[in-house]
């Protein structure tokens, strides 16, 4: 039986991989729906850029929900320096044809997780739509089996400030509920995702399956390259987004350890750090799986083969 999935995003080109690796994945991953939110770029473009993945992957019956535009509490921080003006600058896909579904993402993520006991929430941006839900109707937290988000970084520091990684950077208050809500959590921080680096070879790889949706990906990984490359002189960029999805398909590819970590939401010098207990120094239980090991060719490999499946 596949596992029932909903998928938070706000497309960028990783995240925009690590849709097409789900939407590639339908015998293990049923696909509920997808979720936008302000991220990366402003809510209307990661809406339509989830739209043209659903439809560049052959599935435009996925339904993709327009969510909050504009963190809880603090003002919406974009990202287009490292993403380009549309989010998924270098994909070369044509606008999308379908829309949005009506209604918004948070009364989706409520009413679905109502409906499906065991499900897995996976968010790959900011947490503002998933801690709006759970605010408003913890009692979803019931049904929720375990939540899987790209966000934080702990021994590697942060990449948007010194302290804190972008996803949790943008809305610390959502990760604060979240990260309290009492749900099984597994965190994949840069600590991970630092270790998946594109390459030549693996560009080159998605341009040779032919497909449309190989070529989009060498596109997009081309153009998203460039800025950490320079900010850290590697010879590629960590693809943070499918890793989430990766850990659902092939869970053995990473390693880590359950933690207790909590959210820094008051000093404005290491606003949205993920403090993790490491070492277990305080008495709190572990709330979250914290990832920090990866076979990154056998991470490339797969995302190789299940894109290589698609239109
Ligand atoms: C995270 O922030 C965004 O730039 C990426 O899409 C990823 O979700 C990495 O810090
Ligand atoms: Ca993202």
């Amino acid at each position: 039986m596949p596992r029932p999935i909903l998928i938070d995003t706000d497309p960028g080109q990783d995240d925009a991989v690590a849709l097409l690796l789900a939407l590639a994945s339908p015998a293990e991953l049923q696909l509920l729906g997808i979720t936008t939110v302000a991220g990366n770029v402003p809510l209307e473009l990661t809406t339509r850029n989830a739209l043209m993945m659903v439809e560049l992957a052959g599935r435009p019956q996925v339904a993709v929900y327009a969510g909050c535009d504009r963190p809880m509490v603090r003002p919406l921080v974009t990202a287009e320096y490292v993403h380009g003006k549309t989010g998924i600058d270098g994909a070369g896909t044509p606008a999308p044809t379908t829309e949005a579904a009506a209604g918004h993402a948070v009364d989706f993520i409520v009413q679905t997780a109502l409906a499906t006991p065991g499900l897995t929430v996976c968010t790959l941006g900011p947490l503002t739509n998933l801690g709006t839900a759970l605010e408003r109707s913890p009692e979803i937290g019931d049904n929720i089996e375990q939540i899987v988000l790209m966000g934080g970084g702990f021994f590697e520091g942060g990449n948007t400030t010194p302290a804190a990684e972008f996803n949790i950077y943008v809305d610390p208050q959502a990760a604060d509920i979240v990260f309290r809500a009492g749900i099984p959590l597994v965190m994949m921080p840069l600590d991970v995702t630092h270790q998946a680096l594109t390459s030549d070879a693996r560009v080159e790889a998605f341009k040779a399956l032919g497909n449309a949706a190989g070529g989009a990906t060498a596109g997009m990984l081309e153009f998203f390259e460039r800025y950490d490359m320079e900010r850290y002189g590697t010879r590629g960029a960590p693809l943070h987004d499918p890793t989430v999805i990766a850990y659902l398909l092939e869970p053995e590819l990473f390693g880590g350890r359950q933690c207790w970590v909590e959210i820094e939401t008051t000093s404005e010098l290491t606003m949205g750090m993920t403090v993790v207990d490491w070492w277990g120094l305080t008495n709190h239980e572990p709330n979250c799986l914290v990832i920090n090991q990866i076979d990154d060719e056998r991470f490339f490999g797969l995302l190789i083969e299940r894109l290589g499946r698609l239109p």
